[in-house]
């Protein structure tokens, strides 16, 4: 088969070299990839927003299968355009994207299909908003509707920050048409996880358990980023709290989408706070989460090209997909300054050595060659370094034994991935 990734992150390079192990990948391209992914693929010089572009070149290459890493080409209809053309796609349409998308409808879907939740009301008008909190208790939780790149939730611990985070969403309009509206919820309180589910349309199978660390700094305090590392499998969800989640929230979902003519395909990324009433959806995603994948790809044991395909055919109710015995966790590195302002173009060097186990396997994110083939980074968080191991502690040490043999003075990490499973 011809196959087509889309993205650039360390995801799309996790799916990359996943899918590169399957005996049915005869030719395998990313649009645009980085500069380890293409170690694995053929580089597209295509963005990963730019949908005519990719339409195009997947019918000019006669591309028979299209996986879509993130969330924003999912939201603008890429799916849905690949599948007009008789092209086989992993990921949702439009409509179902809009699980993501819209955080306003997420919380229509959710309150359709009984999934339990935060309360919350729906605004755009800043007034009506404003009169909305005089009956709320704090902190609340404030959140434009659309994509914000992470940055448009807001925790207002005082009616000042509520107020003025208001006043940026819908009057400045700090987010642009993302902004238009936006939700007021409940705070909740708890241990916050991640949950994974392919779902076909029809039906889900869950996916071993990952979670990632979202803040900066050590013993996850300091402001959030998109995930400084991630580990698998993550003792939060053990099991048989696997087989309620997906009873309480992907099943109903499921269940929902379907109903409306909008079915859901593709992995559906579920953010939960257990709380002391139990587990509450914070948010829905419509990828999977990085660099969660990493660990995921890294311990799948199922090709996971055909596990794609069957969630993309509708076959996933006899399908049977299974994990290796052993844990993995992937250290993020990250440019100095991330998740605030940063330096680009900075070498980096050792990604070989550090590669030398056979049990390691270095994730690129934002990375380039340069025209002298040195490797320059050219984002915020820049490799993923993934090992595995017995257990968490051993896929641990590992993953920082290989992070040691990078040299890029100019970046950092976390020294504590998986501190909650070790
Ligand atoms: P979201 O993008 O909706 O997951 O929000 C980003 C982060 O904000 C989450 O990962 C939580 O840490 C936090 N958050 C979102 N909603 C709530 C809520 N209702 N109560 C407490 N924290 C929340
Ligand atoms: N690591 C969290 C995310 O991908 O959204």
């Amino acid at each position: 088969m011809r196959i087509l990734v889309v993205g650039s992150g360390g995801r799309e390079h996790a799916l990359c070299w996943a899918i590169k192990q399957s005996p049915l990948c005869e030719a395998l391209y990313c649009a645009p990839g980085n500069a380890g992914i293409a170690e694995e693929a053929e580089l597209v010089a295509i963005g990963a927003e730019d949908i005519d572009a990719l339409v195009g070149f997947a019918k000019d290459q006669a591309i028979d299968f299209v996986v879509v890493g993130p969330e924003a080409p999912l939201v603008l209809g890429l799916a849905d355009r690949l599948r007009e053309e008789g092209i086989s796609v992993f990921g949702p349409s439009a409509a179902a994207a809009a699980l993501e998308g819209s955080k306003a409808f997420a919380k229509e879907i959710m309150i359709e299909a009984g999934v339990p939740t935060a309360a919350y009301g729906e605004f755009s008008d800043a007034d009506a908003a404003k009169a909305f909190l005089d009956d709320q208790t704090l902190p609340i939780v404030i959140k434009a509707d659309g994509l914000a790149a992470g940055k448009g939730v807001i925790i207002a611990q005082n009616r000042e920050e509520a107020d003025q985070a208001i006043d940026d969403i819908l009057v400045a309009g700090q987010f642009g048409e993302a902004g238009s509206k936006l939700i007021i919820e409940e705070f909740l309180e708890g241990e916050e996880i991640s949950f994974f589910a392919l779902m076909d349309g029809k039906s889900a199978v869950a996916l071993a358990s990952a979670q990632d660390h979202k803040a900066v700094g050590e013993g996850d305090t300091g402001p959030n980023t998109g995930g400084m590392g991630a580990y698998s499998p993550a003792p939060a969800l053990p099991d048989d709290r696997r087989s309620e989640i997906m009873e309480l929230v992907i099943d109903p979902v499921a269940e929902t989408m379907a109903a409306r003519g909008t079915p859901f395909q593709g992995v559906l990324f579920v953010g939960l706070m257990m709380t002391s009433d139990g587990p509450k959806v914070l948010e829905f995603n419509v990828r999977f989460g990085d660099p969660e994948c990493q660990v995921l790809m890294t311990r799948a044991m199922t090709d996971v090209l055909t596990a794609l395909m069957a969630t993309a055919d509708g076959m996933l109710s006899s399908f049977d997909l299974r994990w290796k015995d052993e844990a993995a966790v992937t250290v993020v590195m990250a440019a100095e300054g991330y998740p605030g302002s940063y330096k680009k173009n900075t070498v980096i060097a050792g990604v070989e050595k550090a590669e030398a186990h056979d049990q390691v396997k270095v994730f690129h994110a934002g990375t380039t060659n340069s025209k002298a083939g040195e490797l320059l980074s050219i984002g915020g968080r820049v490799l993923g370094v993934t090992a595995t191991g017995e257990d968490v502690k051993a896929a641990q040490a590992r993953a920082y034994q290989a992070v040691d043999q990078i040299d890029w003075p100019d970046g950092f990490c976390r020294r504590d991935i998986g501190w909650r499973a070790v």
